[in-house]
């Protein structure tokens, strides 16, 4: 499809900046929508038209047509759980509204190729890990009741028989993606970059519950190439995979990993704990066999060298 237009909502944040550099690489062009609620303007490729608008809104969106649009990558979203239990309206209507409206365009500009952002928080409290896309479905945060909405209106229109064409939908179950451009800043977006910001600064950090609550850290690229292949492979289409490093490790071993990189003691550094928060999944871990077998994905990179590669652009941020 290459020389082909995608459209990439939230290509202004941390996973749709990534994914438009990738597909501008490889000889895509892309259309960015975005409002920069979360997302910022220096991430943005020069390269891709930028469209500032809202997802929530059927006008913005329809500014996106100027261009012919051949596929959509729709990750703009609220993604963070806890602004989904201070704000369930904003959550619901960003992630499944913004959903609804984004479906609703492709339909009536005849795109056929729709790639979804799900998340692992659509599972809830898995039955045993490593977590297959076979699982219940229970999420427990507001925030993964309106992904997999998401999920389920993106793929329920793949299903549907009465369209003028095939809606060929994916949905990617993502694990914790880190990378570049995950904000070091902001409180509300993932763990490795908070943590990484905060020792970089020389800040206390904080651990929700006793830390031993495990996650499965995926790299940005891994992420990247997996929907990129998936771009035109009809063996995507109407499936929800998981994109994970099949690896789990606690929130305890990363700040010891963090704080070990950038040769500080885990004994001499402020670390607080305080309550865990509402929503928080205990352990997860995916199963990839999924990809493995039907995109002949994998992920290729190293924890130690992602997160050599977060530190190195931490530090380029910060000057030091
Ligand atoms: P992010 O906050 O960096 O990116 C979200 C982008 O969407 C931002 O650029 C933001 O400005 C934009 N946006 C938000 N609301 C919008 C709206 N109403 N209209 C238009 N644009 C809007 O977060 P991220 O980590 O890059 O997450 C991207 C997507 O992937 C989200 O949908 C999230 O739910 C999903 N996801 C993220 C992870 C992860 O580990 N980061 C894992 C699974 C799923
Ligand atoms: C993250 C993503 C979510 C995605 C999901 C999929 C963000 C904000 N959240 O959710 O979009 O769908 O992965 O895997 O990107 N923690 C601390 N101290 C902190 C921050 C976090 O202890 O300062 C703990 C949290 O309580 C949690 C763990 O670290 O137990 C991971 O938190 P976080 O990265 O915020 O994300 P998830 O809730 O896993």
């Amino acid at each position: 499809m290459s020389n082909k237009r995608v459209l990439v909502t939230g290509g202004a944040g941390f996973i749709g900046s990534n994914l438009t550099d990738a597909l501008i690489a490889r000889g895509y062009k892309v259309t960015i929508l975005d409002n920069l609620s979360t997302g910022e303007k220096e991430n943005i490729n020069p390269a891709a038209v930028f469209i500032k608008g809202d997802i929530k809104n059927p006008e913005d969106i329809e500014k996106c047509f100027e261009n012919k649009i051949d596929a959509i990558f729709h990750i703009a979203g609220c993604a963070s759980t806890i602004k989904s239990f201070d704000d369930p309206t904003m959550d619901l209507l960003t992630n499944t509204l913004g959903t609804v409206n984004m479906i609703n365009a492709a339909i009536k500009h005849n795109v056929d190729r729709f790639e979804y952002a799900s998340s692992m928080t659509s599972y809830g409290i898995p039955e045993k890990l490593p977590v297959k896309e076979t699982f219940n479905t229970r999420p427990i945060a507001y925030y993964g009741i309106t992904k997999y909405s998401g999920e389920r209106y993106v793929l329920a229109t793949g299903l549907r028989t009465d369209l003028p064409f095939k809606f060929n939908a994916t949905a990617f179950r993502m694990f914790n993606v880190y990378g570049r451009r995950q904000s070091l800043t902001n409180p509300y977006q993932g763990v490795v970059s908070i943590f990484i910001g905060n020792v970089i600064r020389n800040e206390q950090v904080t651990i929700f519950g006793d830390g031993i609550q495990s996650r499965d850290y995926v790299h940005i690229s891994d992420v990247a190439n997996a929907w990129i292949g998936a771009l035109e492979n009809p063996r995507a289409y109407g499936e929800v995979f998981n994109l994970g490093s099949g690896i789990r490790i606690s929130v305890n071993d990363l700040v010891g990993y963090i704080l070990k990189a950038m040769n500080k003691t885990k004994k001499e550094y402020k670390i607080v704990y305080k309550d865990a928060r509402p929503g928080d999944q205990r352990h997860m871990q995916a199963d990839i066999s999924k990809a493995a077998k039907l995109l002949k994905w994998k992920p290729k990179m190293k924890f130690e060298n992602g997160m050599k590669d977060v530190m190195d652009w931490a530090k380029e941020v910060y000057g030091k």
